[in-house]
């Protein structure tokens, strides 16, 4: 999975990541709702889940966990490091999990740069999630729109 005109490789990777999403996770979503390496560890252990994380340099840059039953992808969760934002990683994690098929999410109503990725990638509102976080605010639930 290498992406030759980038400056980044994408590689799939399994349950031992886990500890490296969660340091991920931790950095991208600082003050919001952090998974740790045993949540990690727990969602790769079910079927058809699956991490893809984005490396410059060999160094870990950012990472997509979905779920694929039957035919529907939905994406758990996608992080791209502070440092390695804006320079395509997010939109080449996401377009690698849309060759699966169907996909959908939720993602925060007040979350515009992920919303903007999403609708950049053919994703279209399909709902709203009520109270959907810990702290209350909405989800908005997008699917894909070319499937
Ligand atoms: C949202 C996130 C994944 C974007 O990752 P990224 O690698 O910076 O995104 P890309 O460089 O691939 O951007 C693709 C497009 O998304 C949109 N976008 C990305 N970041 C944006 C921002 N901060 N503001 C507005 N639009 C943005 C733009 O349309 C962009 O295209 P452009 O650069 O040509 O304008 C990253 O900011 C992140 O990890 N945020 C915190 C975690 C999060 O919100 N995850 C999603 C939860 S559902």
């Amino acid at each position: 999975m290498s992406s030759p005109e980038k400056d980044f490789q994408l590689q799939a990777m399994g349950p031992e990541c886990a500890s490296l999403l969660a340091a991920l996770h931790e950095v991208t979503f600082r003050g919001g709702e952090v998974w740790d390496a045993t949540s990690f560890k727990s969602l790769l252990s079910v079927t058809g889940t699956e991490a893809t994380i984005a490396l410059v340099d060999n160094c870990p840059a950012g990472f997509i966990l979905s779920r694929t039953v039957l035919d529907e992808t939905e994406i758990l969760t996608l992080a791209v490091h502070p440092d390695f934002c804006r320079r395509g990683i997010g939109q080449s994690l996401v377009q690698n999990v849309l060759r699966k098929g169907k996909v959908f999410l939720e993602v925060a109503v007040c979350n515009n740069p992920a919303i903007a990725l999403y609708r950049k990638c053919g994703f279209v509102k399909a709902g709203i999630r009520r109270r959907y976080y810990r702290d209350g605010s909405d989800a908005q639930v997008l699917v894909s729109s070319d499937v």
